[in-house]
């Protein structure tokens, strides 16, 4: 493949991966709307929502709130043609009639007749692309929003912010420039340029010394050099302030409600005593999100905005939270009470959340009943911060349709992408699978999809010398034994919760 002039400097001649990212779900979105004060409509149309992504890459994302809410119209469109086909050819190897991928390009389609394939929606969200993309394809995103967001429907935008990254700038462009005249693909681009950019740390370049370069050469270590290629080898990535991605989304009257992250959007777990103070002495958003952007190393956003602010009382905050169902992801016994946050270390209330996971432990109970256990007690029993708390950790998971079972689109569709994910012969690659219990994906292993389809067909029933047999990847009788352990575990560690999501 070649980079050809219709894609203005972006990296097209590797593929992206095909992730799924939870922030990207519109359940999500409108809780976390809701811990931060805003009405949403998400609740409304929960049969019958209208989504539209915008640079879907390999169209995973699409693919699985397509699969995961049979009743939803998703549309989502990229540039890049490798990827349009590959996932209209996923959505119809599966039989994923409610998904519609466009190939167009977001610097025109607002102006573009295939504009009309594009409805007004609920929810549209844009994960990785802003920070990435020319100005010219921002201000085309900008027209697209301002014609096709319905009033008071929400847009996710995820983007590399400022001042958090500003230490990367250098290291960016070294990447890109020495990986530029150092090889020809633009992964192999990124390989070469990320190995000039250690040695300079161990040469000990002074304007590498700094925070967070050190943690992200780890991060980056390991992880596939296509995303290396689209993360850091386009000319014309630009991490960017808040303020200036709300002032140019105020254009298509998007507002900022807050974050698709739910803990974010408490200023105390973000901000130390001292550095809360500044921030309570303004009241316009803009400057409250520039004090906390200072205070705590986000350099990567995920931004909610709706057109039209509504506020939500704090009594309709707390009504909103009161029916939600939630299930652990994690065993009781491994669940964690200390939190490291941007504020500093802190601690669950044992007594209050150890009650609440002992209750979860024994199913999906709706936050009403939770806050309502007896022995509680009373000054702990905030419904928001429950959920913030318990889904905000990831140890536990909100379900939008609490009785909804996996059809048989959804087991064709999670078995493909096991399949796929597993092609380079890694068990451990990342994964996802559709879950109509959440509304959307869950975030896993290849070998996850593989057990969990597995285990469903056969009754729940654990078999892992027929897995293993099925996988080829046992040669010796070592091998077959350490896998044979590793398979066993896996499967008893993961049912119980693919049993409260319905999946098993
Ligand atoms: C970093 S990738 C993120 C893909 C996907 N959202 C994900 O997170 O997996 C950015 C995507 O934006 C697409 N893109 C970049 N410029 C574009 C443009 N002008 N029009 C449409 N899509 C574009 C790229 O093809 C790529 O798939």
């Amino acid at each position: 493949m070649s980079a050809g002039n219709w894609a203005g400097g972006y990296v097209t001649d590797v593929s992206y991966t095909a992730g799924y990212y939870v922030e990207q779900s519109p359940h999500l979105l409108a809780l976390s709307a809701a811990v931060s004060g805003a009405v949403t409509d998400v609740g409304e149309h929960i049969d019958d929502l209208v989504y539209v992504e915008l640079g879907c890459g390999r169209g995973m994302n699409a693919l699985i709130q397509a699969v995961a809410n049979p009743g939803w119209q998703v549309v989502a469109v990229d540039f890049t043609p490798a990827a349009i086909a590959e996932a209209r050819a996923l959505a119809r190897e599966v039989g994923i009639d409610n998904v519609t991928f466009v190939e167009a390009d977001l610097a025109t389609l607002a102006e573009d007749p295939a504009a009309a394939l594009i409805p007004e929606a609920d929810v549209v969200s844009l994960h990785g692309v802003w920070s990435w993309v020319p100005m010219e394809v921002r201000a085309g995103i900008v027209r697209l929003l301002k014609a096709k967001v319905k009033p008071g429907g929400l847009v996710h935008l995820s983007y590399n912010a400022l001042p958090a990254l500003q230490n990367v700038l250098g290291m960016q462009r070294v990447m890109r420039e020495a990986g530029l005249r150092l090889a020809e693909r633009s992964d192999r681009q990124a390989v070469a340029g990320l190995a000039v950019v250690r040695d300079l740390v161990a040469g000990d370049a002074l304007n590498l010394r700094n925070h967070p370069v050190g943690e992200l050469l780890q991060r980056l270590e390991g992880l596939p050099h296509e995303y290396l290629a689209h993360e850091y080898m386009n000319g014309t990535w630009a991490p960017v302030f808040h303020a200036d991605v709300a002032g140019a989304l105020a254009e298509a009257k998007l507002d900022f409600i807050g974050s698709a992250r739910p803990p974010e959007n408490f200023p105390d777990l973000m901000m130390t005593e001292p550095q809360r103070k500044v921030y309570d002495r303004f009241e316009d958003r803009l400057m409250q999100e520039l004090v906390k952007d200072l205070c705590s190393g986000r350099g990567l956003r995920h931004d909610i905005f709706a057109r039209g602010h509504r506020p939500l009382s704090p009594a309709g905050r707390a009504r909103a939270m009161m029916d939600m169902t939630l299930a652990l992801t994690v065993a009781p016994e491994k669940f964690i009470y200390s939190l490291t946050l941007p504020a500093g270390q802190a601690t669950l209330n044992a007594p209050f959340y150890g009650t609440v996971v002992e209750a979860l432990a024994g199913g999906p109970r709706a936050v009403g009943e939770l806050v309502g256990l007896p022995g509680l007690d009373g000054a702990q029993r905030d419904p928001t911060e429950l959920v913030a708390m318990l889904v905000g950790t990831g140890q536990a998971i909100m379900l939008p349709r609490p009785t909804a079972l996996a059809d048989a689109r959804t087991r064709r569709f999670n078995r493909l992408v096991g399949q796929r994910a597993m092609q380079g012969g890694r068990i451990d690659a990342p994964a996802a699978v559709a879950v109509p219990r959440l509304g959307g994906g869950l975030g896993c292993r290849a070998v996850d999809v593989f057990l969990m389809d597995r285990m469903a067909e056969a009754g729940g029933a654990v078999d892992p010398d027929i897995w293993i047999a099925e996988l080829g990847a046992a040669t010796t009788a070592e091998d077959h034994a350490r896998l044979r352990a590793r398979l066993t575990e896996l499967a008893q560690e993961r049912a119980p919760l693919w049993r409260r999501l319905g999946m098993l």
